[in-house]
C-alpha cells in the first residue's frame, strides 16, 4: 500500500493567507491584533517554543509580547499581572506557557484569564464551550490536527477514532472535537489494558504519549491514518515521534511526519485564535 504523508505546512500556509487578509482588514479599521506571551522560568524547551510564537506572529503583522518571569513570582504577582493583560484593550490574546513552577497551582491561573482572550482555550469555560460544541476558544494542537484531516479529506463521521494519551492540551480536546464532528472515540492511556487490542482497531488513530517510535506496524490496522503527536528529542537534538515511519510505511494509508506533520500547525491555529479574539472584542467595544 502506498502511504501518504500528510504534511502540515501547505495546510497551515493556505491558512496562513486568511489570517493575513484579516489582519489587513483589521488594521485598516486601527486594531492590530496582539498576543502576549507569558513564561515563568528557565525551561529551555518553553523558551524555544515561545520564541517561535512570537516570531510566527511579527511574520505575519501582528503585534506580540513575551513577559518573562523568575521561578519566585508569587500566585498573587501572577495573578496582578494577568489581570492588567485582561484589562489592556491593546491585548487579544493571552497565553501562559506551561509548564509552571509546582508552588503555583495551574489550575486557578488557568482561570484568571478572560475566557475572550485565552487563545490557547484552557479556560474552563472554553473547555465547557467546546464539550457543548458552543463557539469558543479550543486548544491548538487538537485544531490543527482537525485542520489537517479536512484537509486531506480524510472522512471522520461514523469512523473509530483511537487517541492514545489524555491530557487536557491535545488527548481531551482532540477527543471532544471528533466526537461532535460524529466519530467514534475511544480513549487510551498508561492505565489501558491491551492497549495494542484496541489501537489496531482504529480507523484513525492519534498518539500522543511522548515515547519514540512506540508505535509499531503489528499495533495499527492495515490502510489507518496515523497522527502522530509525539515529540522526543535526543541528545542531539534530533526529534522523533510516537510512530515507527519506517516500520508502518506501506501498511497505513496516511501519516503524519515528525517533524513537519502537525507541528508546523499549532502555532498557525494560536494565530488564528488571536486573530478571531481581536475581531470578537473590536464588535464588543
Ligand atoms: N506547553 C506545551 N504545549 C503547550 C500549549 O499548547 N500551550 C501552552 N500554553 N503551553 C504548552
Amino acid at each position: 500500500m502506498e502511504t501518504r504523508l500528510l504534511y502540515g505546512q501547505p495546510v497551515a500556509q493556505e491558512l496562513k493567507n486568511k489570517i493575513s487578509t484579516d489582519i489587513h482588514s483589521l488594521k485598516k479599521v486601527g486594531s492590530i491584533p496582539k498576543l502576549v506571551v507569558i513564561i515563568i522560568g528557565e525551561d529551555q524547551a518553553s523558551l524555544t517554543y515561545v520564541s517561535m510564537k512570537k516570531k510566527a506572529a511579527d511574520k505575519l503583522g501582528m503585534s506580540s509580547e513575551i513577559l518573562r518571569f523568575p521561578p519566585s513570582i508569587t500566585e498573587q504577582q501572577l495573578k496582578d499581572e494577568i489581570s492588567k493583560l485582561n484589562k489592556d484593550m491593546n491585548v487579544h490574546g493571552i497565553l501562559l506557557q506551561l509548564p509552571i513552577p509546582n508552588h503555583i497551582n495551574e489550575k486557578n491561573v488557568l482561570e484568571w484569564i478572560d475566557p475572550r482572550k485565552d487563545v490557547d482555550g484552557f479556560h474552563p469555560t472554553n473547555v465547557g464551550r467546546l464539550t457543548v460544541g458552543q463557539p469558543g476558544f479550543y486548544p491548538c494542537t487538537p485544531l490543527g490536527i482537525m485542520r489537517i484531516l479536512t484537509f486531506y479529506e480524510i472522512p471522520i463521521k461514523g469512523k473509530h477514532v483511537v487517541i492514545v494519551g489524555r491530557s487536557n492540551i491535545v488527548g481531551k480536546p482532540v477527543g471532544q472535537l471528533l466526537l461532535n464532528k460524529d466519530a467514534t472515540v475511544t480513549f487510551c492511556h498508561s492505565k489501558t489494558e491491551d492497549l495494542q487490542e484496541l489501537t489496531s482497531r482504529a480507523d484513525i488513530l492519534i498518539i500522543a504519549i511522548g515515547k519514540a517510535h512506540f508505535i509499531k506496524r503489528n499495533a495499527v490496522k492495515k490502510g489507518a491514518t496515523v497522527i502522530d503527536i509525539g515529540n522526543t528529542f535526543n541528545e542531539q537534538k534530533q526529534v522523533f515521534g510516537d510512530a515507527d515511519m519506517n516500520d508502518l510505511k506501506g501498511h497505513v494509508a496516511n501519516i503524519t511526519p515528525v517533524p513537519k506533520g502537525v507541528g508546523p500547525m499549532t502555532i498557525t491555529m494560536l494565530l488564528y485564535n488571536t486573530v478571531q479574539a481581536a475581531k470578537e472584542l473590536n464588535k464588543g467595544e
